[in-house]
C-alpha cells in the first residue's frame, strides 16, 4: 500500500493556454467535460509543491506562496487530497506548500499548473506511481485544464464517451521542440480584475443559460479536428484563424451567460481589434489571439513575426508588461 518511506515529495508543473477550450462538465461527480480541448503547456512559468504526509497531523496545512491558504482554496486542497488519499487508503494529514514563480493573482492559469503539481506531489508522497495518464486523470479533479499540464508540448484533453470516464484522459500530441518557430506573447493588461465566480460554476450556469452553447458543442469537433490538423501541418495560416474563431466562440457563450460573463478590459479588447487590424493590413494571419477566463492575452504568432508583432501590441494603452513564452515540457517530480 504506502511504499514511500518519506511520506513527502516535490512536484513541478507548468501552465498551459487552451487553442480550444475546456468549458462545460457533463458530470460533476466525475469531472468529465462536454468537449475535448487542445493546449500548449507554457515553458518557465511554474508550480512547484512539496506535500508531506504526517500520520500526527489531524488536520490539513496548507500553504501558498508563503502564506496560510485561505478557505476557499484551502477546501479545494484538502477535497483533492481527500481523493489521493482514499486512492491510497491512507487517513494521515498533510502539509502543503506550494509557490508560483509567477504572480497567482496575475490571471495566468495558475489552477492547471497548481494541480497537477499537488497531484505529481501528493502521489508521489504516498508511494502511488501513477503513469502520466492516470495523473492526468486525477489532476482534472483539482481543475479541469490541470489534466493538460502534466504534459509538455501539444496537449489533447479527449473528453470520451463513456459513462465512468474510462477514455477522458490528456494525451501529448507533440513535444515541446515540435514547432520551435511558434511562440506565445504574454500581453498582461493593467487592471485585470479578479475573478468572481471559480471557473467551474461560471462554466455551468452558461451551459444552463447560454443560448449559443448548443451550437458551440455542435461546431466543436469540426473545429477541433481542423486545429488538430493545422498543427500537425505546422501551418500557422491555417491555425491563426481557428485559433480566434474558437475564441470567439467561448467569448460569445461567456458574454451571453446569465449573469453574464465578462472576462475582458477595455484594453484586452483593444488587443483584440489590433491582432484583427495587424492580419487585415498584412493580407495575411500573422498572429492569433486566445484568452482564458480572464483579461490578459496571448497572441501566437511566429518567431520572425513576434518582433513587429510586439512593438505594434505593447504600445497601446493599458498595457503592463509584454513577454515571451515558448512551448515547454509537462509536470515533474524534482526532489
Ligand atoms: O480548469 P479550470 O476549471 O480552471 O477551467 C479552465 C477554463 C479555461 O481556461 C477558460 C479553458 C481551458 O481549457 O483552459
Amino acid at each position: 500500500m504506502v511504499r514511500g518511506p518519506r511520506l513527502q515529495a516535490t512536484y513541478e508543473a507548468p501552465p498551459n493556454i487552451a487553442l480550444v477550450k475546456y468549458w462545460g462538465v457533463r458530470d460533476r461527480e466525475r469531472a468529465l467535460p462536454y468537449n475535448s480541448s487542445i493546449s500548449v503547456t507554457l515553458e518557465r512559468l511554474r508550480s512547484r509543491t512539496t506535500v508531506r504526509f504526517d500520520p500526527e497531523l489531524s488536520e490539513d496545512r496548507v500553504e501558498l506562496n508563503g502564506a496560510p491558504a485561505s478557505e476557499g482554496p484551502r477546501n479545494g486542497v484538502v477535497r483533492f487530497l481527500d481523493r489521493v488519499r482514499a486512492l491510497a487508503q491512507v487517513t494521515y494529514g498533510a502539509e502543503v506548500r506550494s509557490r508560483n514563480n509567477f504572480p497567482t493573482a496575475s490571471g495566468l492559469a495558475s489552477s492547471a499548473s497548481g494541480f497537477a503539481a499537488l497531484a505529481g506531489a501528493a502521489t508521489a508522497a504516498l508511494g502511488l506511481s501513477l503513469s502520466g495518464r492516470e495523473l492526468s486523470k486525477l489532476a482534472r479533479f483539482g481543475s479541469g485544464s490541470a489534466s493538460r499540464s502534466v504534459f509538455g508540448g501539444f496537449v489533447e484533453w479527449r473528453a470520451g464517451a463513456r459513462a465512468d470516464g474510462a477514455d477522458c484522459y490528456a494525451r501529448p500530441l507533440y513535444g515541446p521542440d515540435y514547432w520551435p518557430a511558434l511562440v506565445d506573447l504574454v500581453m498582461i493588461v493593467k487592471g485585470a480584475p479578479v475573478k468572481e465566480v471559480r471557473s467551474e460554476d461560471a462554466m455551468q450556469a452558461t451551459v444552463a443559460t447560454s443560448p449559443g452553447y448548443r451550437r458551440r458543442l455542435a461546431e466543436l469537433p469540426g473545429r477541433t479536428r481542423k486545429i488538430r490538423a493545422a498543427i500537425g501541418a505546422r501551418d500557422s495560416r491555417r491555425l491563426f484563424p481557428l485559433v480566434m474563431d474558437e475564441c470567439d466562440s467561448f467569448r460569445e457563450v461567456c458574454e451571453t451567460t446569465r449573469p453574464s460573463l465578462d472576462y475582458l478590459t477595455p484594453t484586452s479588447r483593444a488587443l483584440l481589434g489590433e491582432v484583427r487590424a495587424l492580419n487585415r493590413e498584412a493580407g495575411r494571419p500573422v498572429a492569433a489571439y486566445t484568452h482564458d477566463a480572464g483579461a490578459h492575452m496571448h497572441i501566437f504568432t511566429l518567431e520572425r513575426d513576434s518582433a513587429q508583432v510586439r512593438r505594434r501590441l505593447a504600445r497601446l494603452p493599458g498595457v503592463e508588461r509584454a513577454f515571451l513564452l515558448r512551448p515547454g515540457p509537462g509536470g515533474r517530480r524534482v526532489d
